[in-house]
């Protein structure tokens, strides 16, 4: 089906404000490069089918990073391969020599992924290929001289290149994940590539492959400090079970990474099982690092109750670095354009909530999709505040802070169908210590719950599949003492529907 013919986007289970195809598979997000006021975003897409299968990259754009329009499919298999995850970049001074002399070309690079080769007992099987565009995106020509990165050494995960311009080194740099390690590579003109160095042995998680790296310099608490990080998506082996996405902090040097942790330490961009594949958009003009993650998970997401499409992407996050407790942290928020989204807003009222049960005091709420700006105030040692979402016929979603365990958690386990898979949790925790205040921002879709808490320091990010519309919202606490605190709830808009 050519994903451009209109969909309703009314179906059970739709997201409101998130993007999907509108029918089929989908998985990554792939070469999200911003160009002539236009935000790129590609993704592993299955047509015809809602499992994954022989990937293709489908198309959308966007100029404010909420309403996409569909565009058709930008690259399909070929004799090399099926097209793989992967990145793009806009090549300004036509290094690459395939540009038009006029507008700089869009440069997109994936990796070919060869089954039959697989199938064979090859180890060779993926390789890396380019594609141009010198129509803004629109269409893309295969470069004839493909595999531009052949896989020489025989290595059976060899895949999902980062490509991004790196003045110092004054040569474009390949970040690729190659098994549990990232290699990395230079190019004077987006064409040839030498290998340069390699990141991992003994860093961080390997309970899985590591997939679908990034790499890009961030200022520390706004500058002038500057560190490097690496993410890593990793699956299996998720905090949560299955898929999750890891991410290291240091330096980079042209040639490779240089972590500024120990090796035995692991920290998660997301918590959530529903986190997975995130990298950046190259190009923002504004210089924000701008991310956008697949919103789901190897262990389920083939099985979850959507038709005709399965799977969301995660709303677009704006990453950055803060120093918190003497530790530089990535931090996650989302971008100031979902304000555009507000309607109806709620003041949330300061409220004393003593243990009595966990629904004491009803909070007026929109029903999603909507937003939640709210702190509590932890009053004992003990306390575990709970927000409860839920529908007249008990289906629910609670999100808490179990102050005694440091946790922050999402327990979707009676919101409704979650039989599908013996694999899809329940509860989804983030070990987190708060302070005195708990700050919360949540976006709630029909199906979704992205929870960052105290500015982002930590962010857990969880589908459900409610059995009846989740239209009421309660505070109240489980165990010990605190206090509501002001906040608001906005209702927000679909980006698919009027009104
Ligand atoms: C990550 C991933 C990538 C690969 C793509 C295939 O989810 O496994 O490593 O390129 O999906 O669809």
């Amino acid at each position: 089906m050519n994903p451009a013919a209109t969909p309703a986007y009314t179906e059970p289970h739709r997201l409101q404000v998130h993007f999907s195809p509108p029918s089929s598979w989908m998985n990554d997000p792939n070469g999200m490069v911003y160009a002539q006021g236009e935000y790129h975003l590609f993704y592993q897409y299955h047509p015809g089918s809602t499992v994954w299968g022989p990937m293709h990259w489908g198309h959308a754009v966007s100029r404010d990073l909420l309403h996409w329009e569909h565009l058709p499919v930008a690259l399909e298999p070929d004799a090399l391969g099926a097209i793989f995850s992967g990145s793009a970049v806009a090549d300004p001074d036509n290094r690459s020599g395939l540009g038009d002399g006029h507008t700089p070309p869009l440069v997109a690079f994936f990796t070919y992924h060869d089954a039959e080769g697989e199938r064979a007992g090859r180890s060779d099987y993926q390789t890396q290929g380019l594609a141009y565009s010198r129509d803004a995106g629109r269409t893309w020509i295969k470069y004839p001289g493909n595999p531009v990165l052949p896989n020489r050494a025989g290595i059976r995960d060899f895949r999902d290149p980062k490509v991004f311009w790196h003045a110092p080194a004054g040569q474009w740099i390949m970040a690729l994940a190659a098994g549990d390690r990232v290699q990395f590579f230079q190019s004077p003109n987006l064409l040839q590539w030498a290998f340069t160095g390699e990141f991992g042995a003994g860093y961080g998680s390997h309970g899985g492959v590591w997939e679908c790296p990034d790499l890009f310099p961030l200022p520390v608490d706004g500058g002038p400090e500057e560190r490097w990080v690496l993410l890593l998506s990793i699956n299996p082996g998720g905090p949560n079970g299955g898929s999750a996405t890891q991410y290291f902090t240091g330096h980079f040097d042209g040639q490779t990474f240089i972590c500024d942790g120990p090796p035995e330490q692991v920290r998660w961009m997301d918590y959530g099982p529903d986190n997975y594949a995130g990298v950046t958009w190259s190009e923002v003009p504004d210089g924000r690092r701008l991310l956008m993650a697949w919103m789901s998970n190897w262990d389920y997401g083939q099985q979850v109750p959507t038709s005709p499409w399965r799977s969301a992407m995660t709303l677009p996050r704006v990453l950055s670095l803060r120093r918190i407790g003497g530790e530089v942290l990535l931090c996650n928020a989302f971008p100031e354009e979902l304000a555009a989204l507000r309607a109806d807003p709620q003041p949330l009222q300061t409220a004393l909530l003593a243990r009595e049960d966990f629904a004491a005091l009803p909070l007026p709420y929109p029903a999603a999709p909507a937003e939640l700006e709210l702190s509590f105030g932890l009053e004992t040692a003990d306390a575990h505040p709970v927000l409860r979402l839920s529908s007249p016929e008990g289906h629910q979603v609670l999100i808490g802070y179990d102050a005694a365990r440091g946790e922050l958690y999402i327990d979707r386990s009676c919101a409704g169908p979650a039989d599908f898979s013996a694999k899809y949790p329940g509860i989804a925790r983030a070990p987190y210590r708060a302070g005195a205040v708990l700050r919360l921002h949540a976006v709630l879709d029909t199906g979704s719950v992205e929870l960052l808490a105290d500015g982002g320091a930590v962010s857990l990010t969880a589908l459900y599949f409610a059995g009846a519309p989740l239209t009421q919202l309660s505070a109240g606490m489980l165990a010990g003492q605190g206090r509501m605190l002001e906040g608001s709830a906005w209702r927000l808009r679909s980006i698919w529907q009027a009104g």
